[in-house]
């Protein structure tokens, strides 16, 4: 009898040498919804033709069928016979087969966001967002691999949209992988053209960490829902009054939405957290992301007095419809501090946004059987929603939009949410308030990085490292960063008891350009000195200073009318990739839609060497410093001090500075 295949040995055969038998999707886990059929016949034969252009010719006849038929049933060929025959999670490095550290270290990245405990469909290779893909297909994936462990700290491997398209020779400076998702020539890039090109096979939507393998679980959301809660809490209450007691009001449980609760917990205040689909409620009590549940109106307002009255810190979920909360508060006259929505208002008529009035049920029956009926009750329900919202707001409330469309489906509603310049909306978004200003204007953003040795006790030595790096820069920290840095020490002095690992040995916090060098230099000091004992990968999200550009979010606190441009998205990725990243990313589409954004990222896997620490000081400058000159140069007040601040610090630094206009002269011009 032949022995079974070995881990190693089946990632190196890639593509089997065999045609493995037929599989079929397994219930157990979510799949993607199926996608529209939007190819004509000609396209249809070109998305087949494409498809099998992987596999010998012997094959075509039997997996013709099969890729025709996944194509009507699915809408995409994502080729499931040839998923893999071992689990899907991110091992431990030397478990690799591979001739480069650094591409044992991208396997095992790429591994964790297909592993069915991290990635929302993963079956469809699709990590989180609902369409945000690692891969197209599984051959694509079983070839990647392949290639990874084939090649060598001289070559590059390049990554069109999930498609390997090849290794060619560099050189030992350059990235092992160049990674493109989803780039377009401008005129093709509107929702429909994905569709099209994506069901053909030629390009992908790779979310931000999807495609860039780079994703940690739900951890890196709650780090950026904790640091926004807080801070729109200064912003309300002043800095140092505490919010216990205080209670923020807000809907939605699902994917994002459902750290709300457990980053209000983490902030210290009061979550009442409004979610219609009773299973995804019940979910997230039942993980203990939140720590009540009611779905009694009357129940809901009896917990809160008293969590009010006693200054509680405490999360609470409501079964039902956010507008019943915010109207039923409003007669009880509770005070709401702070005010948000993450409904899924991106898709309004497909899910996205259930209207009051309707029950769950009867809103999903609705909006498949009488579309048109429907987002007339959407819209009816979204003006209801904003005068709710704006009875509260006169009485003090602070409401921000967190990025989810709420004003602009609000605002096309006719909702009284616009202001009286008729331009602007009355209310901010979470970028242009609080995590713009406060964080990415002085280079504060998502920083991250995974234990490749899987060893939750290199992840605790790094977390104490982090800690202590903080708290040194902490002592001399001018007054305008202070606080940013004092929250980051708290987030990881606490992150190990908040238990907010799923995957891949993985922390987060925000630093700036100064604190993420300082703690990647720690840490590639302690793998070189074996107190940390594997390589450790760093990296960010794209959400971040540098790598977006997002005229809704990422940049929508650019206020020179360069917001419409992506000249920072694309030289972050150039100036990364030069001076040391492992590999780099760039992509269209991502968080907002798909031609709504430009962003990009980086890994760069620290193996204790001196190559490591030049690589990460030239590199780790760059990426983050480049989008606080773009942001000086946009005349934002935190990066003007910023960026002055980084040329004093580093003579070689050099940033053309902006001349200030007196506003006054510009008054005459018509
Ligand atoms: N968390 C963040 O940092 C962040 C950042 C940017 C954008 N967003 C946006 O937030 C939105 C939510 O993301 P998600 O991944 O949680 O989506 P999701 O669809 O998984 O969750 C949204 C939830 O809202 C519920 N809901 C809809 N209408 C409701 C209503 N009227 N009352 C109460 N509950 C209602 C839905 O049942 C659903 O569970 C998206 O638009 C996303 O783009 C979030």
């Amino acid at each position: 009898m032949i022995p079974p295949m070995t881990f190693k040995e089946m990632v190196l055969q890639g593509i089997p040498k065999l045609l493995p038998n037929k599989k079929s999707r397994d219930d157990k886990y979510s799949h993607a919804p199926k996608r529209k059929d939007i190819l004509t016949s000609t396209e249809k034969k070109l998305a087949i033709a494409n498809a099998l252009r992987y596999f010998p010719a012997s094959w075509h006849a039997v997996l013709i069928e099969e890729f025709v038929e996944e194509l009507k049933l699915y809408g995409r060929i994502y080729m499931y016979r040839f998923m893999p025959d071992y689990e899907m999670y991110a091992r431990p490095i030397h478990e690799y087969p591979a001739q480069s550290k650094q591409a044992a270290a991208i396997m095992l990245m790429i591994q964790n966001n297909l592993d069915p405990a991290v990635a929302q469909h993963p079956q469809e290779l699709i990590t989180y967002g609902g369409n945000g893909a690692v891969f197209q297909n599984w051959a694509q994936y079983l070839l990647t691999m392949k290639y990874l462990a084939q090649i060598t700290d001289t070559q590059t491997l390049h990554m069109y949209s999930g498609h390997p398209m090849g290794i060619f020779p560099s050189s030992i400076e350059a990235p092992r992988v160049v990674v493109t998702n989803g780039m377009m020539i401008p005129n093709y890039s509107k929702p429909e053209d994905w569709e099209r090109y994506n069901a053909m096979g030629v390009t992908q939507y790779g979310q931000m960490t999807a495609g860039s393998y780079m994703y940690i679980g739900p951890q890196g959301i709650v780090h950026g829902t904790t640091i926004t809660v807080m801070n729109a809490f200064r912003k309300k209450l002043g800095a140092g009054v505490s919010p216990n007691g205080r209670i923020f009001l807000t809907a939605g449980l699902g994917g994002m939405s459902g750290a709300q609760p457990k980053a209000g917990n983490i902030a210290g205040c009061i979550t009442v957290c409004a979610e219609v689909n009773a299973s995804a409620a019940i979910k997230r009590f039942e993980q203990g992301w939140v720590d009540k549940l009611t779905h009694n109106l009357d129940e809901l307002i009896d917990i809160v007095k008293e969590a009010v009255s006693n200054k509680e810190v405490v999360s609470i979920a409501y079964v039902g419809n956010v507008i019943d909360v915010w109207e039923r508060f409003d007669t009880e006259n509770i005070i709401v501090d702070l005010g948000s929505d993450q409904t899924s208002l991106h898709n309004p008529w497909a899910g996205g946004y259930y209207p009051v009035g309707l029950s769950f049920e009867a809103s999903n029956d609705m909006m498949a059987n009488h579309p048109e009926q429907f987002k007339e009750v959407v819209q009816a329900s979204l003006r209801r929603h904003a005068d709710a919202i704006n009875k509260h707001t006169s009485k003090g409330t602070y409401f921000f939009d967190y990025g989810n469309a709420f004003l602009l489906e609000a605002s096309r509603a006719n909702a009284d949410v616009m202001h009286d310049n008729h331009i602007d909306f009355k209310y901010p978004s979470y970028v242009q308030d609080i995590l713009g200003p406060m964080c990415f204007d002085y280079g504060f953003g998502p920083f991250r990085w995974v234990c490749t040795s899987g060893s939750h006790e290199d992840l605790k030595r790094t977390d104490q490292i982090a800690a202590t790096v903080l708290e040194s820069m902490l002592a001399n920290a001018p007054a305008s960063i202070a606080q940013q840095l004092q929250d980051n020490i708290t987030w990881i002095k606490e992150a190990e008891k908040n238990k907010l690992v799923v995957g891949s040995k993985a922390r987060i916090l925000y630093a700036d350009a100064e604190g993420r060098a300082k703690i990647a230099a720690a840490f590639n000091e302690a793998i070189g000195d074996g107190t940390i004992t594997a390589p450790v990968v760093i990296g960010r999200d794209h959400h971040d200073v540098s790598g977006t550009d997002s005229p809704y979010r990422e940049t929508s606190n650019i206020y020179d009318g360069s917001k419409y441009t992506a000249d920072m998205s694309i030289h972050n990725v150039i100036g990364d990739s030069f001076r040391g990243a492992t590999w780099v990313s760039i992509h269209n589409g991502g968080g907002v839609g798909w031609g709504e954004v430009s962003n990009g990222g980086f890994g760069l896997v620290l193996d204790g060497s001196a190559s490591s620490k030049a690589k990460l000081e030239s590199m780790l400058f760059y990426d983050v410093n480049n989008g606080i000159a773009r942001r000086a140069w946009a005349r934002n007040t935190g990066s003007l001090e910023a960026i002055e601040r980084e040329m004093k610090r580093s003579p070689n630094l050099i940033v053309t500075m902006p001349n200030l206009v007196d506003e006054k002269l510009l008054h005459h011009i018509q």
